[in-house]
């Protein structure tokens, strides 16, 4: 398994295929525009499809897409550098005309937008060109459907670029609240004594969605919670919450790290999840009749190392739930010796809240005497990222200037997909009907029983 820490050479072309699809519609169209606007970026851009455009055609596209103005000179040195590679992925004189479009132009960097079925199409054909050699291969998720598909899907890539050449995307690398985490944890010295089994009782991780699976039916049925958003994104997080601090700051360092608290968990047991499914799934278009596909999963997560053994790494995401949320929760024992009372009940926990979306920040709920009486009340200790410290930077934009200097750290190495699989191995495709939940509330009731003590409720948004 590769664990050098990549090749790092600068771009001098940057080749996106798929460049009329949605991925980069929505996503690396606005994010080379943001990148050309902030002069952070001025390379060929060579956009490669199926397609019936011509380059001014597709400059048109790409203007709707970022919404550029005519005269707005970000877009015209957009327009300018966009160069078009017209034909089929699975036609070699595609990657012939490809070859005479970026001969001269130095090291490459290969962004395949483009659905699974074709990573290993068009890593094959840049190898027939000889396009393999001085360049780098990025690919989108998901990166394969289960352990052993992403074993062959990785075998594929290999045979024409090395580990230092390939990037897996997982855009929760790129957002800068995620890297927070780290820098939380990792530049303070408050949180790290008690960021363990002694001190933590359970962890919580929530990806909330207010919105159903929208036109993405058939995308969505083929693969359900599970693989949309644990295997990649949320097991992502979950390594850096959980992983030792890196002995150094190289990005093999980290990645070594993150392997290595993934190593430690316990293949998922289907006893520790619940599925859900909600109302009017399956009236979706592309969605199978009678699937058994989940749109909601909560689950329970066991780290077998020194630090977490015993502590309950408990995620949950779903779509149609009632908000948009990104949350964290590390719910802390309680003190040994129970001095106060809140109230009628006994004393609630101290939480530590990282908020990462909509908005970042973090919370401490501390317990503190409410006035005039003998008894305490949680407060939140709050620090709003955004207000403090200023905008955050879009995912994309970080992704992509990685992808194009080479920096392997926000990419998933091939190894940490590997554990991420074997992780879920057990729980994916399970044979029985999801629990039925209504949209707009927070999947099916058994749930609940997830975490010790129940879900800790998501903070409200900072003022
Ligand atoms: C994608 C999933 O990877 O991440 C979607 O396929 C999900 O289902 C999305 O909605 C969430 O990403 P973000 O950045 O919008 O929170």
């Amino acid at each position: 398994m590769g664990h050098a820490s990549g090749d790092a050479r600068d771009a001098g072309a940057l080749v996106l295929f798929g460049v009329t699809g949605d991925l980069a519609r929505k996503m690396v169209l606005p994010a080379l525009y943001r990148l050309i606007a902030d002069k952070r970026l001025d390379l060929p851009i060579i956009g490669v499809a199926k397609t019936d455009l011509d380059l001014d055609g597709l400059r048109e596209h790409v203007r709707e897409a970022v919404g550029g103005e005519a005269g707005d000179a970000a877009f015209q040195r957009l327009a300018g550098n966009l160069r078009l590679v017209a034909g089929d992925y699975r036609d070699p004189a595609t990657f012939a005309r490809l070859r005479e479009e970026a001969g001269g132009l130095g090291f490459l960097v290969h962004y395949l937008a483009v659905p699974p079925s074709l990573f290993s199409v068009v890593a094959e054909g840049l190898a027939g060109e000889g396009l393999n050699r001085e360049a780098r291969l990025v690919v989108e998720k998901p990166f394969g459907h289960d352990l052993a598909s992403a074993r062959k899907l990785n075998d594929e890539l290999l045979r024409h670029f090395d580990e230092d050449h390939l990037r897996r995307v997982d855009h929760f690398l790129g957002k800068e609240p995620v890297e927070d985490l780290m820098v939380f944890r990792f530049a303070n010295t408050l949180l790290e004594p008690i960021w363990n089994r002694h001190h933590v009782r359970s962890i919580q991780i929530t990806m909330a969605e207010d919105f159903d699976v929208r036109d993405r039916g058939a995308f969505y049925d083929a693969n359900g919670t599970i693989r949309d958003v644990v295997q990649n994104h949320l097991l992502q997080l979950l390594a850096i919450l959980a992983m030792d601090p890196p002995p150094s700051t190289d990005a093999r360092a980290q990645l070594d790290e993150k392997w290595r608290v993934l190593r430690a968990v316990q293949a998922i047991d289907p006893s520790d999840v619940v599925r859900g499914q909600y109302t009017g799934y399956l009236d979706t278009d592309g969605v199978r009749p009678g699937s058994t596909t989940e749109t909601y999963v909560a689950m329970r997560a066991h780290i077998d190392n020194w630090r977490w053994a015993g502590v309950p790494w408990c995620i949950r995401s779903g779509k149609a739930l009632p908000t948009t949320d990104l949350e964290v929760v590390a719910e802390l024992r309680k003190p040994p010796v129970t001095m106060f009372r809140g109230g009628a009940e006994p004393t609630g926990p101290n939480l530590i809240r990282f908020r990462l979306q909509p908005d970042a920040g973090v919370t401490f709920d501390l317990l503190a005497k409410e006035p005039g009486k003998q008894q305490t009340r949680p407060v939140p200790v709050s620090v709003d990222f955004t207000k403090v410290l200023g905008p955050m930077e879009a995912a994309y934009v970080r992704i992509l200037t990685d992808a194009l200097s080479g920096d392997p750290r926000r990419f998933a190495r091939f190894d940490l997909v590997d554990e991420s699989w074997r992780i879920l191995h057990r729980v994916l495709d399970l044979p029985d009907q999801p629990l039925p939940y209504e949209p707009g509330t927070w999947g099916p009731e058994p749930a609940a029983k997830i975490p010790p003590g129940g879900w800790h409720e998501i903070s409200t948004a900072f003022e």
